[in-house]
């Protein structure tokens, strides 16, 4: 379905990402590696709390999962079996005029006329399949015999090493790998910033069970995933479940859901929950000569698992909880005076820095000190950040802009200058109703922790 699009919007989210150091263009002082990114001192805390997080809630609060962390490179019988070296493309078409490579959906249509997007031309090439993944060789020969490839997806490295997690975890079905990690596409036209890119990163959970629980565990996932979107904090109304039509799904797939989400560039997948039922075991049993089969105890029977897989893409979900977090509202300046505030609203458990840390005043000695007792206090138990330059308002400005969920203000109160019983407390400031309350110090950690956990 067409969403509306706001450009507008986006610009102002990827000047945000730069600005304030979430993401780069890789190489950028070169003129920058299209399809490649790099994540700045915010963008790198933002990710590692979205990727703990998930492994969390996937591996550690579970019984049935564990985990694993396979390599990047990938021998290539593992990608014949799999089917990627044969079918893994995308149709490619380039046009004659301005010479661009498109993706044939990329095309313009008009009144049954093909166009190309960039210049309008209506002359193309007809066409071409394009294999997505990246080859490399293997050692110093550099010939048939040394291809390897990036892989394209973390999960072949689940299915390659089921027999031996299986028997080391000694698990029963139905049970899970989960995997994070780097994959690798050469996408024809990557676009939407970092949505479509040729390095990315993936999590995966391939959940292997008895072929009659298959449907059932493909709901059940995608019930589970919705949920873990709702604990991260994005909209709920900005997602969407879209069940795959038979003519979309692949061939092996008895069922999928794509989670999409409603960006200011439109609505596009973040996440895929699909039913791969045995193909990708029979296919690697068959080509290898392995058993790859289960073993039931209770039913003595042996046959190989199906399989339920909830499919994440790392930089989409963090680009849809920068989207989904960036705010403008009117907020009072130092002055009192109204001005338009940036706020991004993460939830705390996300956010890349937990907590501002201010003296009200940089030139007091006392105030500065006391400040820093607190950041001392803090800092073993969250990723907090001390700032003592220009007006407390603006240093507030600046957390909000970047996410920080608390600010902690070190006045003269906190000194018992004016009242002793209010000695050793603090101002303790919420992003986003921008609140204060005062509160004890002693009580920081415990107040805090509890809300970012
Ligand atoms: N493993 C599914 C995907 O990479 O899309």
């Amino acid at each position: 379905m067409s969403v509306p699009t706001d450009q507008q919007h986006m610009e102002k989210i990827v000047n945000l990402c730069k600005r304030r150091g979430f993401i780069f263009q890789a190489s950028e002082i070169y003129g920058g590696l299209n399809g490649a990114w790099d994540y700045g001192p915010l963008g790198v805390e933002l990710k590692r709390n979205l990727k703990n997080y998930w492994w969390r809630v996937t591996v550690h609060e579970r019984e049935d999962v564990v985990g694993m962390d396979g390599a990047i490179l990938t021998h290539p019988d593992v990608l014949k079996a799999s089917g990627h070296v044969e079918g893994f493309s995308d149709p490619m078409i380039d046009c004659r005029s301005c010479k661009a490579h498109l993706r044939l959906d990329q095309l313009i249509d008009k009144k049954g006329v093909k166009q190309c997007p960039n210049c309008g031309s209506k002359d193309l090439t007809e066409a071409r399949q394009f294999n997505l993944m990246f080859e490399t060789h293997v050692g110093a020969a550099a010939d048939e015999s040394s291809i390897a490839y990036l892989r394209p997806e973390t999960a072949q490295s689940i299915f390659v090493q089921f027999k031996n997690i299986l028997e080391v975890s000694r698990k029963k079905l139905p049970f899970g790998i989960a995997q994070i990690g780097k994959a690798f596409r050469n996408e024809i036209n990557p676009r939407n910033f970092t949505f479509r890119s040729r390095e990315f990163e993936q999590m995966e959970l391939e959940y292997f069970c008895r072929p009659e629980q298959g449907m059932e565990l493909l709901e059940y996932w995608k019930e589970e995933r919705l949920k873990f979107y709702d604990d991260i904090g994005i909209s709920r109304s900005k997602l969407h479940v879209r069940n795959v039509p038979d003519e979309e799904r692949a061939f092996y797939s008895k069922g999928t859901y794509d989670i999409e989400y409603d960006f200011p560039f439109g609505r596009q997948e973040l996440e895929g929950v699909a039913y791969r039922t045995d193909y990708d075991l029979s296919q690697h049993q068959k080509a290898s000569g392995k058993s790859l089969e289960y073993f039931d105890d209770e039913t003595k029977q042996r046959f190989i698992p199906h399989v339920v897989e909830p499919s994440a893409g790392v930089d989409r979900t963090i680009l849809a909880l920068i989207c989904d977090a960036y705010g403008e509202d009117q907020a009072p300046d130092d002055k009192g005076k109204m001005e338009t505030r940036v706020v991004l609203r993460f939830h705390p458990r996300l956010a890349p820095i937990k907590c501002g840390i201010f003296p009200l005043l940089k030139n007091n000695a006392q105030l500065v000190a006391k400040a820093k007792e607190v950041v001392a206090l803090l800092r073993p138990h969250m990723h907090v950040f001390y700032d003592e330059s220009g007006a407390i308002g603006r240093r507030y400005r600046r957390q909000d802009e970047i996410g920080t969920p608390f600010g902690i203000t070190v006045d003269f109160e906190t000194l018992g200058e004016k009242d002793p019983t209010l000695r050793d407390t603090v101002t303790l400031r919420d992003r986003d109703s921008m609140k204060q309350r005062r509160i004890a110090i002693g009580a920081l950690v415990s107040t805090l922790r509890a809300e970012i956990i």
